[in-house]
This record gives C-alpha cells, structure tokens and sequence, in this order.
C-alpha cells in the first residue's frame, strides 16, 4: 500500500461538498449570496473536512432552472459577483486544502443565450446548427420529457422560422448540437477557460442527454458516429490542460449502463459516476429495514478501472428520484418517506430531505450518514445536510430544498443582512428553521450532527481503504444490518449499519488471523478481540453503527 497514491489520485478519498453561490452566504446584503460570501465561509469548510467544492452554476442566467439555463459560458453571473471574486475564492480554497470543481452545463443552453438568439433569426445562421431543429411536426414525445409537470414535448415550434427546436429540459432550454464540430470546439474552450482560472474539473451535466443525437441529421451523424469518442476526446482534452482535474459525471442510469460512461475498463471517459442506484436502494433499504437491496447495488455495481470511481450521496439539488425502482418499490418508499402528494415531485421523487424524512430521530440520521461515508465511493454532501437542515414543502417543485443556509439562529439563518422580505429565497420555517438548526451553535455542541459528520469525514479520510479497497459483504444472520468490508493492501477497514430500531448482537466471520488481532473501533473508544479462527461478536443499538479497523501486528496505519 502506498499512502501517497491518495494524493495522486485525489478523487477516490475526497469530501465533496455541494452548493449554490446564491444561498450560500450574502455579504453585500443585497439578498441574494455571492462569491465574496462563500469566500468567507471557505474555513467553515476546511473545518468540516471537506476537500472538494462543487460548485453549482454561477453563470449568467436568467434563472429559468436554477441557474443551469446558462447565457455565457465564460462569466459569473453579476449578482454572484466577478471573475474577480472567483479567482479570490479559488485562492483561498485552495490554501485551505480544498479543490473546487463547477457544473459543466452543456447539453444545453438558455434560449437567451446569443448562440440560440442568432439560430432562431435565420436558417441561415452561423449559429442554426449549434442546436437540433426539425422541419416536419413532431410526433407525440410526451413519454420523453424531463419534467411532465411543465413540458409535453421534446420538441417547440419556433414559431420565427417554422421549424421546431430539441430540448430535452424546458423549453427554455433549446438542446446544443454536439454532433457540431464547432459546438465541440466550444465546450473544450469553455472548459479550458475555467481549468486556466483553476478549477480542477467539472460536474457534468445531464451526460446521457449530452451525447444523444436524437434529430441530428443523417448526414451530420455519420461524423459524429461514436458518441463516446466524444467523451474520450474531452477526458484527453482535459488531462492535457490540468492533469489532476476531473469529470464528475450526472448519468441516472442503470449500473451495467453506466460503465460505459467510465469508458469500460479503460476508465477514459468520466473520471466519477454519482451512484444513482445504490442511492434509491439504500432508501428502499432504509425503508424497510432491510439491507438486501443496499447490498444487492453494491455488490452488483460494474467492474471498473482502478482510477475510476463512484460518487454517493443521499441528497442533491434535484427531486429526490426514485425512478429505476420498480413501481412497488417507490410506493414503499414514498409510504415510508413521503406519503403525501405535497411531498413528492413528477411522480418520481421527493421533495424532502433527509432529517425530516426520517423524522429528525438522531440516532437514525446518524447511521444514514455512517454508511454514506463508509460505503465504498466518494460521498457528496449537498449543503445544510452536516447540520441536518429540512425542507420547505411550500417552495415550488425543487426548490423545497434550495433554502438559504442556516448559520445562525436568526429567522433568516444569518444568510443576509437583507429584510427577510428582499431574501431571493426563503428561509425554512418551523421545526427544521434556523431557531433550531443553525451551524452555529453546532459547531459548538460536541455532540451535535456537524460534529458527528465532521468526524465522519476525518475517520473516513483516515481509511483510505473504504476510497481504493475491494468490498465484500459479509455473511450474517441479520437482514436489517449491513456488515461490509473493505481491504486495500494490507489494510482493513469493517463497518456494522443496523438499519433497524432494535438492538443487534452481530457474529462475523473475518477468516482465519493472527493470534492478539483485534478490532479497533472508530467512532468510539473501545476493541474487541478477534478469535484465531477469525470470529468476533459485535453488537450494535437499534439504529446502530460502528466502524472497526483489522488491527494487526506490524500494521502501518496508526490505530
Ligand atoms: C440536471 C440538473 C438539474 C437541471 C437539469 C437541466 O439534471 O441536476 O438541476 O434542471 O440538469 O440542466
């Protein structure tokens, strides 16, 4: 094992941590976040033990989508701030130890973006090509939609020019034509702009939809015959400008799918996948205390290269979807989770987060945090989640959980010096407003959930086993409790979730050890005693979790 292979690969033990400019932290009290706000929260970060920024969107927009309805690909958006005040937050990021990556919106543009203004003037424009349009009316694409709540079709008549344009989003957001060459040549541009100012990658939007030619004329496809050649072409292009950056791709697909998209076994397409699937199983699983099907995602996640990786989670910015379960199942989890129509969005996900999901019991929101981090893959926090923050149930669609930050126990969370009234979006109110869940007291509380999470992640980044080692599940008489292990080298790392609300007494089987090897635990103080044959007998409290390293003699790692 070679602990500096950790530094090379940076990606496969990182913290990430998820969040919009604009609810962040206002500093100028205009009321909506900013860069320079972000830029002064960067230590509450480092502090948290997050060592990778994600930053959503922050160009130009006119905030159709939350900002991923973008009009210049090269700037900040002025409400945000500068270039300037970027540059000044990659700065500080980066002397704190923390990497930031941003969206890569390019499967699209806003419908105000000059390249779709100039496209719809004419056919003839320069521009007609950089998006999808068809002449004939479209057939019945309903079935195809994003978002059935707000769109019909795939296709809109531009009524200008008669044709009809792509869009797989909202209509305000016409589809770029990939199989362009120039559009090509422009998202390298615009990706090596960024690299040039310091990113160290992207999260790239929508992929699937990115490399669909759905419309390209026949013609235009035949040069554009392999999309993941494509993929590969723009993983090249960004090792050439910034050899340690990273794609850090959305495809909501199933696993044996998405391993194309980490190009196979050769690993040059996308450097990470967010794990869609083991995030709806570990909810079914949560559902109904039963590990099976969290254990099932991970076990049949696909073969990857060693320099790939998955991302986790448990929430983002988006509806919580449920959509590659099967009907039955997201009707459990919607029981369990979310039972009211209110609660959940497109007939497909929830509006919720986590806490209030699982009704603010602490003990169990503690093991769901437990086994995001200790589960194989890089996991992302989506702002708020280390406090343990909830949602607005009467904010439109997916904005129940776009709120402003809570950073203090102000009704509007210390996010502005703004009246609450010039906020650009509401705080949450009640039981999960700021009075109750704010960062700072937090920070302060020993024994809050930032502390635990903060924990978390240290004990995580001090097991790089659970980032670079093999999994294997193990074998125990418990259907609610997930025991699983992983090994890098000479080193390994074994983690006990109770998904149930009683206590458990667990046997394993660790094969055969040393005599004297012990199990060390991590998040408590206390060991146990491993029998030569490799048995040990752990319990756990309802809800319970525990993280155990395979102490050996001679073992480098310091218990
Ligand atoms: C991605 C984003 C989502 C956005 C959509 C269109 O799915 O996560 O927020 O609405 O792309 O850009």
């Amino acid at each position: 094992m070679r602990i500096t292979d950790t530094s090379d690969l940076w990606w496969k033990t990182a913290v990430v941590y998820c969040l919009d400019v604009e609810t962040f932290f206002d500093s100028d009290g205009d009321g909506v976040g900013d860069l320079a706000g972000l830029s002064q929260r960067v230590d509450y970060l480092a502090e948290l033990g997050v060592t990778c920024l994600w930053l959503m969107p922050f160009y130009p927009t006119p905030n159709r989508d939350d900002g991923y309805d973008v009009t210049d690909l090269y700037a900040v958006d002025p409400r945000l701030g500068t270039l300037g005040d970027l540059v000044e937050l990659l700065r500080t990021c980066r002397d704190r130890g923390i990497r930031v990556i941003a969206d890569l919106v390019v499967n699209h543009t806003s419908d105000q973006h000059p390249w779709f203004r100039a496209a719809r003037l004419s056919k003839q424009s320069p521009y007609r090509d950089f998006y999808v349009w068809r002449a004939d009316p479209p057939p019945d694409t309903s079935d195809q939609v994003v978002f059935p709540d707000q769109e019909r079709s795939i296709w809109q008549l531009d009524e200008g020019t008669g044709e009809w344009y792509l869009h797989h989003f909202y209509q305000h957001q016409p589809d770029l034509n990939v199989a362009n060459p120039r559009v090509r040549d422009e998202i390298a541009k615009a990706m090596g702009f960024w690299l040039q100012l310091g990113l160290s990658g992207f999260r790239v939007d929508a992929v699937p939809f990115l490399l669909d030619t759905t419309g390209v004329p026949d013609e235009e496809r035949r040069h554009f015959a392999d999309p993941h050649a494509y993929l590969r072409a723009l993983r090249s292009f960004l090792g050439r400008r910034a050899g340690d950056a990273i794609l850090l791709g959305e495809v909501n697909l199933p696993h044996e799918e998405q391993a194309a998209f980490f190009g196979g076994q050769d690993g040059n397409e996308l450097t990470m996948l967010f794990d869609f699937i083991t995030m709806q199983r570990l909810y079914l699983a949560l559902a109904r205390a039963d590990a099976g099907p969290l254990a099932a995602a991970l076990t049949e996640r696909p073969a990857v290269n060693p320099d790939s990786h998955w991302a986790t989670f448990v929430r983002n910015h988006d509806e919580l979807t449920l959509d590659k379960l099967t009907e039955a199942e997201r009707q459990e989890v919607f029981a369990a989770f979310g039972p009211e129509p209110r609660m959940q969005l497109y007939g497909r996900g929830l509006k919720r987060r986590l806490p209030p999901m699982l009704g603010g019991d602490p003990q169990r929101i503690r093991m769901a945090y437990s086994l995001l981090f200790s589960l194989p893959g890089t996991p992302v926090l989506y702002y708020g989640e280390e406090i343990g923050m909830g949602e607005d149930l009467d904010a439109e669609g997916r904005n129940a959980v776009r709120t402003p930050m809570q950073w203090t126990a102000h009704e509007d969370g210390g996010f502005s010096t703004a009246p609450l009234s010039r906020l650009a979006v509401r705080p949450v109110v009640g039981r999960y407003g700021p009075a109750h869940v704010n960062a700072a007291a937090q920070r302060r509380d020993p024994t809050s959930l930032w502390n635990f999470v903060a924990m978390l992640a240290q004990r995580y980044r001090e097991c790089p086993e659970l980032g670079w080692g093999d999994l294997t599940v193990l074998d125990q008489p418990h259907p609610q409790v997930l025991a699983h292990r992983c090994s890098w080298s000479d080193g390994t790392v074994v983690a006990l979730h109770n998904l149930g609300a009683e206590p458990v007494t667990v046997p394993l089987e660790l094969g055969e050890q040393e005599p004297g090897t012990r199990l060390i635990d991590l998040l408590q103080p206390g060991d146990t005693v491993v029998d030569n044959g490799g048995g040990a007998e752990l319990t756990l409290k309802g809800y319970g979790y525990r993280w155990l390293r395979l102490d050996r003699r001679g073992d480098r790692q310091l218990p």
